[in-house]
């Protein structure tokens, strides 16, 4: 039986998953993380509150020991994040417009540079528009303004010349107004040299309301130049589950990632977590969750096999 990844492989794309410390350290767990996904991305481990928590003190060992678990199983890696308004420590946000860029660019370089031979993938900027297609209200943009969007890349281009540069945001799947912002944020940054890569469609997405546009607003990224991933997939249902919305979500699966194949451009999807041991969604969204194509038990779920079909094209 061919894996996930190796059915995608097969058409030239990739299948990855996102994965915490505490989830490689799961040895059931980690058995199928380390066998069916080519691709990795920390889900955590990355991110500016892991990395550098005191300014200039960088902490390396819940990064370095994902990049480890990764490559001992031949895994590619997503890296992510840089430019987040999560999960960023309080000794930033404070920061004078000066002292924040100065902070940002050593942030950059050091993360990135470190990486530089061990990633594929950067989410430079994370979810920097609201829902109605506005710049969001964070303290990057009060304190630095919007430019530092395109300041970011640039930084991540001179620590890592070889690393595929993506914005990423959730949301932004189908087409609508934030998705719209984005494909204008996309061209003005071209024009001006930015140097983008990519966008990740993160895919948080709802049984039964997976959006109609998904393969078109693939294609519109793809005509600007861009490359296109999937990179946070999960399909969220009331609970319990049961047989009925577990139909439905493998058919919204499937979708999703025939949307993906069908676009050339679209070069991979990333599960956020494989089975619902460990889904982020129940403890965001009381009363919902069994978001992922594995149960709790890690067994399969329908879902899973109609993945495997769209990979396989049939
Ligand atoms: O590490 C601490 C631990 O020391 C503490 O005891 C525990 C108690 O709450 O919290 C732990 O931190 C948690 C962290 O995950 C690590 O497990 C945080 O509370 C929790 O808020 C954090 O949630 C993460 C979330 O981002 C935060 O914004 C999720 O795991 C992570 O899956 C989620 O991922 C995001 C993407 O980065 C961006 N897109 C949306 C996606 C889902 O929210």
């Amino acid at each position: 039986e061919p894996t996930l990844h190796e059915l995608a492989a097969a058409q030239g794309k990739y299948f990855g998953v996102a994965a915490d410390n505490n989830e490689i350290a799961d040895a059931a767990y980690a058995e199928t993380l380390g066998s069916e996904f080519g691709w990795m991305t920390p889900g955590n481990a990355m991110k500016w509150d892991a990395t550098e928590p005191q300014q200039g003190e960088f902490a390396f060992d819940r990064a370095d020991e994902i990049v480890a678990f990764a490559e001992a199983n031949g895994q590619k890696l997503r890296g992510h994040t840089l430019i987040w308004h999560n999960q960023t420590p309080t000794w930033v946000q404070e920061l004078p417009a000066d002292q924040m860029q100065a902070a940002v660019d050593e942030h950059i370089s050091t993360v990135v540079g470190r990486y530089e031979d061990q990633l594929d993938h950067w989410d430079v900027a994370n979810e920097v528009y609201d829902d109605s297609g506005a710049l969001r209200d964070s303290f990057w943009l009060r304190t630095l303004g919007e430019d530092y969007i395109a300041d970011a890349f640039h930084a991540a281009r001179a620590a890592d010349p070889d690393a595929k540069l993506y914005l990423n945001d959730y949301n932004i799947d189908g087409i609508n107004a934030k998705s719209d912002a984005y494909y204008e944020l996309v061209q003005r940054l071209l024009a001006e040299g930015v140097p983008i890569d990519g966008i990740g469609l993160q895919g948080h997405l709802i049984v039964g309301q997976i959006p109609d546009t998904v393969q078109e607003n693939i294609q519109r990224f793809a005509d600007l130049g861009l490359e296109v991933a999937i990179t946070e997939l999960d399909i969220r249902m009331e609970l319990p589950a049961d047989d009925a919305k577990l139909a439905q979500q493998a058919e919204d699966y499937g979708a999703v990632t025939e949307a993906c194949m069908a676009v050339t451009e679209c070069v991979g999807i990333t599960l956020w977590a494989y089975s619902d041991k460990y889904s982020w969604i129940p403890s965001v969204f009381p009363g919902q969750g069994a978001a992922l194509p594995w149960d709790e038990n890690l067994q399969p779920k329908p879902a899973y096999q109609a993945i495997r079909d769209a990979l396989s094209g049939s």
